[in-house]
C-alpha cells in the first residue's frame, strides 16, 4: 500500500492534542465518551495506566473497533450501544467519573459508507440513520408535507431556497421514488449555480440528517443529563461541527456559569444559579497543522466547563431552543 493511501484510510481524531491537554489534569478517573465513532479519543485516553473509559455510540457498527479495544484494556473499558440521551441508564460501578465528552455529527466511517446516505455523493436509497432511529430519509421525503419540508430546510439548515426545494420534492415524488441521486439533482436544479466553498446540496443534507436522528433533542438532554451524571469536579468537552449545535452548547456553557441578578420582583430567577465554571469565553479550533492535515476539521469548535455545583432545574435551556425541538417533533403519514 503506498503512503498516500495509507494516508487517506486514516482516522484523524479532531482536536485530540487540545482534549487530552484539557483533561489530563483530571486523570486517574473514569472518562465517558458519548461518541465512541472509531475509537479515537478512547483509545488515547486509555494510553494511561490509571484511567478508565465508558464508551458509547448509537451506531451498531462501531462495535467491531470496541470489541478490538476491549481486547487490549478489557475491564478498563466498556461500550453500550446507546443515545447519549440515554447516559442516565448506566450503572456506574464507582463514582470516579471525571468527564464527559461529546465529539458531535458523523464519523469518517459514516460519511464514507456510500450505502447509509450522509454525503451527497452517495448513491440509492436515502437513509441517513445514525443507529437507533424510528424512521429513515427516505420516509421523510416521500411522505412529510411541504410546508413541514419547509421548515426542516428553513431552520435545521438555514437553506435560502427551502421553499422552491420542498416545492421541487413534492412535484417529483408524484411521479418517481426520490433517491440520493435525484435529491442532489433536485437541489442543483433549484440553485443552478455553484458555491465553490460549499456543495448545494450540503445544507439540505445537513437538515435532513439532523431531523432524521433528532441531533437537537438529543444534544439537549444529552448534555443536561451529563451534568446530572457528573460529580462537582468534573469536565464536560464538546465538540461541535455547525452553528446550531455550537450557539446550544455556547448557551448551556454561558447561561449556567455565570450569576444572573436575581430580583425580588422576578422570584422564578432565584433559579438561575451558577452550576458550571467556564475558563475559555471563546472556542478552541483546529491549529494550522491540523487543517492541512484533516481539511474537514476546519468547521470544529471544542467548548468545556467544570462542574461547580448540582442543579435540577434547566427549564431556560429547554424552552430557549423549543423551537428546534419542535421541527424535530414534527410527524408524516405513512
Ligand atoms: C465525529 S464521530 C466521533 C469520532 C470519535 N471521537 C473518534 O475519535 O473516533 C461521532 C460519533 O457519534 C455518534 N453519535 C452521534 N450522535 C449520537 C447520539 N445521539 N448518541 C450516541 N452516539 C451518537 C455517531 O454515530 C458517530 O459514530
Amino acid at each position: 500500500m503506498s503512503a498516500t493511501i495509507k494516508l487517506e484510510n486514516k482516522h484523524f481524531p479532531v482536536l485530540l492534542k487540545e482534549l487530552i491537554s484539557i483533561i489530563s489534569p483530571l486523570y486517574g478517573g473514569t472518562f465517558l465518551d458519548c461518541t465512541f465513532g472509531q475509537g479515537g479519543y478512547s483509545k488515547k485516553i486509555l494510553e494511561k495506566k490509571n484511567n478508565k473509559v465508558i464508551a458509547i455510540d448509537r451506531d451498531k457498527s462501531v462495535v467491531l473497533y470496541a470489541k478490538e479495544i476491549q481486547q487490549k484494556y478489557n475491564n478498563r473499558f466498556n461500550f453500550y450501544n446507546i443515545k447519549f440521551s440515554e447516559i442516565s441508564s448506566i450503572k456506574l460501578e464507582s463514582k470516579d467519573l471525571k468527564g464527559i465528552i461529546f465529539d458531535l455529527g458523523y464519523s469518517n466511517n459514516q460519511i464514507k459508507d456510500l450505502n447509509r446516505g450522509f454525503s451527497f455523493k452517495s448513491r440509492g436509497k436515502l437513509n441517513m440513520m445514525m443507529g437507533i432511529n424510528n424512521f429513515s430519509c427516505h420516509e421523510v421525503i416521500s411522505n412529510m408535507s411541504e410546508e413541514n419540508l419547509i421548515k426542516i430546510f428553513k431552520y435545521f439548515g438555514e437553506e435560502k431556497f427551502s421553499k422552491r426545494i420542498a416545492r421541487k420534492i413534492v412535484e417529483i415524488r408524484e411521479t418517481k421514488k426520490i433517491n440520493t441521486e435525484d435529491l442532489a439533482k433536485i437541489v442543483d436544479g433549484v440553485k443552478k449555480f455553484k458555491n465553490y466553498k460549499l456543495n448545494n446540496s450540503t445544507k439540505v443534507f445537513q437538515a435532513l440528517r439532523i431531523y432524521v436522528n433528532k441531533e437537537i433533542s438529543e444534544l439537549i438532554y444529552g448534555l443536561i443529563n451529563a451534568f446530572n451524571l457528573l460529580p462537582v469536579g468534573g469536565i464536560i468537552v464538546v465538540v461541535t461541527f455547525h452553528s446550531i449545535e455550537d450557539k446550544i452548547v455556547k448557551f448551556f456553557f454561558k447561561n449556567y456559569s455565570e450569576i444572573k441578578n436575581s430580583s425580588r420582583y422576578l422570584p422564578n430567577k432565584i433559579n438561575n444559579i451558577k452550576c458550571l465554571s467556564l475558563k475559555n469565553k471563546k472556542p478552541i479550533t483546529p491549529s494550522n497543522a491540523e487543517l492541512k492535515l484533516n481539511p474537514p476539521s476546519r468547521s470544529a469548535k471544542l467548548r468545556f466547563a467544570i462542574k461547580t455545583s448540582h442543579k435540577s432545574n434547566f427549564e431556560e435551556f429547554i424552552g430557549k431552543f423549543k423551537k428546534f425541538t419542535d421541527i424535530e417533533k414534527l410527524k408524516f403519514d405513512k
